[in-house]
């Protein structure tokens, strides 16, 4: 989390960083802070967001200035306040820098740093570190790319950190492990940023710096990048950026959250794109097709990850076991890592994430890796660090994602499962062809029916104004719609802070069941199919003690259609198909309950969409 920029150049850096916080608000929004440097470093910080400190510069004057760094924080250390608030400056006031992760040994280095004689004005492990690059530089008198190496030999933790010395105002320093930092490439000018958002629309040029690896830019000898461990040089590999500056910007919607669902019928196709031609043609995925026989010898597979790419996983396992018949575990990667897994020869693990950043779901691949498991990586982010850390594996393709919660990439996750299950499923011969082909046909037709249930908007977002005032919902579901009623659930608390659990229909009864009243909606997801008659029951239970229900059903449904309150339907689809259909209206509902109720949909209190530290 938090977020990170920089620029050393010739333009005016002010705009540049303010504009490019805001691209990477997603990451936290406790508090905001700049450094420009014109002739003096000029720090401002507030707490808030990006737009309050905007409000700080009254005066042009300060704006000028063609260096700069700048964070945006979630908090860790140390409340939200502006002391607090990044960039941080060593005693001196000649290195200012800004983090994004936690050094964990910060308390014993900020001892040994105040016995010297340092002062601190922040409780943050920043700051410290920012007083332990000042105090290496002038002990060991170096220049500041070797105190920066030397400082990092002492940390242990995880950092995305960019640094500036006034007293070599011509340079930058920054560093990665463990949290993300890019570098944009101008012309004699260089960009920099936790991703590549803040620099798209003045280069497409870009390193992403590995872990363990730092860089010296300056405006005199151009980009120096380093191995710290081993102290060498590393060849920078260039990118070339495909993403456009129009996906990170809103298109006419009040949000991103609500552009985001909508551009599900596209991001679908660009996930299914050269991998789904046609309903006749084989599914083409090569990472599969290259380790076909890793999945053949498979004794298990174990699926990593957190929040709604746990929920994926969840999902993935019913579809998994159910076409490829081998037996599947879903792990939250923040556990798995602590809680020494067995990890058998044969096991393949999958991490799945959006961002392929999230702490915890590095950290299991790392531990999976040193014991010996296959790892196939599936993440959005195209050059993230899961990507680069797994064997192999496979991009969603959703496109940029910049709501908190997350809506497009769920979506391209669970129909990327599928087809890879699909795959897996038929190369093994483990499905049988006429449902295989029925469920290809489905998916070719996917775009057009998540159309049709995205046409549905009005009707859900007239239901939501029923539900503002509400503190409670519980969500149902059964079989494959039991992650979905997870994820509807984790959706509208996430935005609205409306509490929300998500069970499995049956087990409604082993608990749940006695909180329902005329006080508790029910969203039941009760699609055709499957276990349609087992729900149905369910819903006359919750109906015989006077919950509002709002189901999910599928088109034509004559039986559930007269029991519930409010009646959303889907198109008639495979079971299989159903829950990535019926996930979408309750995305809607959601996001119409927390728009109405005023919160701030895309960036809800305390998350983050990015969450680098565990
Ligand atoms: C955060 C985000 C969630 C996301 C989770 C896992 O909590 O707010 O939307 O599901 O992290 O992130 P990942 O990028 O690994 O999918």
């Amino acid at each position: 989390m938090c977020g990170i920029v920089g620029y050393i150049g010739k333009k005016p850096v002010y705009d540049i960083l303010i504009n490019g916080l805001k691209k990477l608000e997603y990451r936290g929004y406790d508090s905001t802070g700049v450094m420009i440097y014109n002739q003096k470093v000029l720090i401002k910080k507030s707490k808030g967001k990006v737009t309050d400190l905007e409000s700080l510069f009254t005066n042009s004057e300060e704006k000028k200035g063609s260096v700069g760094i700048g964070h945006t924080r979630w908090a860790t250390h140390g409340p939200p306040n502006t002391v607090n608030s990044h960039p941080h400056s060593s005693s001196s006031g000649e290195i200012t820098i800004v983090h994004n992760g936690i050094i964990e040994n910060y308390d014993s280095i900020k001892k040994i740093l105040i016995k010297k004689g340092y002062k601190f004005q922040s409780d943050t492990d920043s700051e410290v570190l920012a007083n332990l690059i000042e105090d290496v530089k002038k002990t060991k008198k170096v220049k500041l790319g070797k105190a920066v190496h030397y400082a990092l030999k002492q940390v242990v933790g995880a950092y995305a950190v960019v640094i500036f010395d006034s007293s070599n105002p011509n340079e930058i320093v920054g560093a990665r492990l463990g949290s993300p930092l890019a570098i944009g490439v101008g012309d004699s000018e260089y960009y920099f940023g936790s991703d590549a958002t803040p620099f798209l629309e003045f280069t497409k040029r870009c390193i992403y710096l590995n872990d363990n690896e730092m860089f010296v830019v300056s405006l005199k000898k151009g980009l120096t990048l380093r191995e710290i461990k081993m102290d060498s040089i590393v060849d920078p590999y260039i990118q070339e950026l495909k993403q456009s500056i129009e996906e990170v910007e809103k298109g006419g919607y009040d949000h991103f959250m609500l552009k985001e669902i909508f551009e599900q019928p596209q991001s679908i196709i660009d996930t299914f794109r050269g991998r789904l031609i046609s309903p006749k043609d084989p599914i083409s995925i090569s990472s599969i097709e290259k380790h076909f026989e890793v999945f053949k010898n498979a004794n298990r597979i174990i699926f990593i990850s957190c929040g709604t790419s746990w929920h994926s996983s969840l999902l993935a396992e019913y579809y998994f076991e159910e076409l490829l018949r081998i037996p599947v575990e879903v792990e939250y990667a923040s556990e798995f890592r602590y809680r020494n897994p067995i990890i058998n020869k044969g096991d393949i693990v999958i991490p799945v994430s959006q961002s392929g950043e999230t702490a915890d779901t590095l950290a299991a691949i790392k531990l999976a890796k040193e014991r010996g498991a296959f790892l196939y990586g599936i993440c959005n982010v195209v050059g993230s660090s899961i990507a680069r850390e797994t064997h192999t594996g496979i991009y969603t393709h959703a496109g940029s994602e910049i709501g908190v919660a997350s809506t497009k990439a769920f979506s391209c996750q669970i129909s990327l499962l599928l087809l890879m299950a699909l795959k897996l499923g038929e190369k093994l011969g483990t499905i049988e062809k006429t449902r295989y082909k029925r469920i290809l046909a489905e998916l070719n037709n996917l775009p057009k029916s998540i159309r049709k249930v995205l046409s549905k908007n009005n009707i859900i977002e007239d239901i939501s104004k029923k539900f503002i005032n509400s503190s409670n919902f519980l969500y149902l579901g059964r079989g494959y719609n039991f992650p979905i009623a997870l994820e509807g659930a984790l959706k509208l608390k996430e935005i609205s802070y409306i509490h929300a659990e998500g069970y499995p229909a049956a087990e409604m009864k082993h608990g749940p069941i006695a909180l329902i009243d005329e006080k508790m909606p029910v969203v039941v997801i009760a699609t055709k199919k499957g276990s349609y008659h087992k729900v149905l029951s369910n819903v006359m239970e919750i109906k015989a003690r006077g919950a509002e229900i709002i189901a999910i059903v599928s088109k034509n449904d004559t039986e559930i259609i007269d029991i519930a309150d409010h009646v959303i339907e889907i198109p008639n689809c495979d079971e299989l198909i159903a829950p990535i259909l019926a996930n979408i209206p309750l995305q809607l509902l959601s996001y119409h309950i927390a728009n109405k109720k005023g919160c701030n949909v895309d960036q809800p209190r305390n998350l983050a969409k990015s969450v680098t530290v565990e």
